[in-house]
């Protein structure tokens, strides 16, 4: 019976890849909605992976928030190569609780690997002049430019109405997130299911365009909960590799 869930999986991974067009697909058993067992896994799933993919000296390795990358974090192990990270955060402050945050999800990641880490301190609500001002002061620009030479970015995607309650959302962005039928939610972007983007949190750091730029790009994220986000994302991402579990990978594979 083992051999056939094997089967079962290896056969929606190559399913998946070929709908949306992806570089690599990992499917892991279960559903974290579920079982929250299955986030470790795909976890694991996550670290190999990103060993997979480290160039072989130099790697700036840009993470999000999210309980995902959480998982992500936990897992994390030392390399036995001799390859160098420095874990970045994707994006600054998004509204996530400190334990979910990009920079702490990013210094864990460094510790547990003994690699190094850099973290991007802005501020979640600012206004445009702080903003603005903000940016110019040279540390922050020389972090943003650490950030965007990433050669692997690893990233979650979330369910959108999820996120905007997460976040504290104001009234009237909510209602732009709901007006535009937005389904996903990755980057601080907000997708419908077409993967248009209908609203966007402002904060520095990867901007959707730089993803198309010489990077490897690792979604992870599942639960038969987050199909639709997972798939409003991929419709208009192309060649990144996705780690999910069975429970949402059969939702992306139904509708096809
Ligand atoms: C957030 C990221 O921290 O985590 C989002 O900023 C992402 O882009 C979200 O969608 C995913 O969260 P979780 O808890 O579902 O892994």
């Amino acid at each position: 019976d083992s051999m056939k869930e094997v089967s079962g999986a290896s056969l929606l991974e190559r399913t998946i890849k070929e709908a949306f067009s992806l570089s690599e697909v990992i499917v892991v058993s279960g559903d974290s909605d579920l079982s929250p067992w299955v986030k470790k896994e795909m976890g694991r799933a996550s670290v190999a992976c990103l060993k997979k993919y480290l160039a072989p000296e130099e790697n700036i390795v840009a993470v999000t928030g999210g309980t995902t990358l959480a998982s992500v974090a936990e897992m994390m192990t030392p390399h036995v190569k001799n390859h160098k990270i420095t874990f970045v955060p994707a994006r600054g402050g998004l509204g996530e609780n400190v334990k979910n945050q990009a920079n702490t999800i990013c210094a864990k990641m460094a510790e547990r690997s003994s690699q190094d880490y850099r973290l991007l301190h802005v501020p979640d609500q600012l206004s445009d002049d702080t903003y603005r001002s903000m940016i110019e002061e040279p540390l922050i620009q020389d972090m943003l430019h650490l950030i965007r030479s990433s050669n692997i970015i690893l990233h979650g995607i979330g369910e959108a109405m999820t996120m905007a309650k997460r976040r504290q959302t104001s009234e009237s962005d909510l209602n732009k997130i709901k007006n535009g039928h937005a389904v996903g939610e990755a980057f601080g972007y907000y997708f419908d299911q077409n993967g248009k983007i209908v609203h966007k949190v402002k904060t520095i750091g990867i901007q959707l365009d730089d993803l198309n730029h010489n990077k490897y790009v690792i979604a992870v994220a599942g639960g038969s909960t987050k199909a639709k986000a997972i798939k409003a994302f991929l419709n208009q991402a192309r060649n990144s590799i996705l780690i999910t579990d069975e429970g949402a990978a059969k939702e992306l594979a139904r509708d096809l």
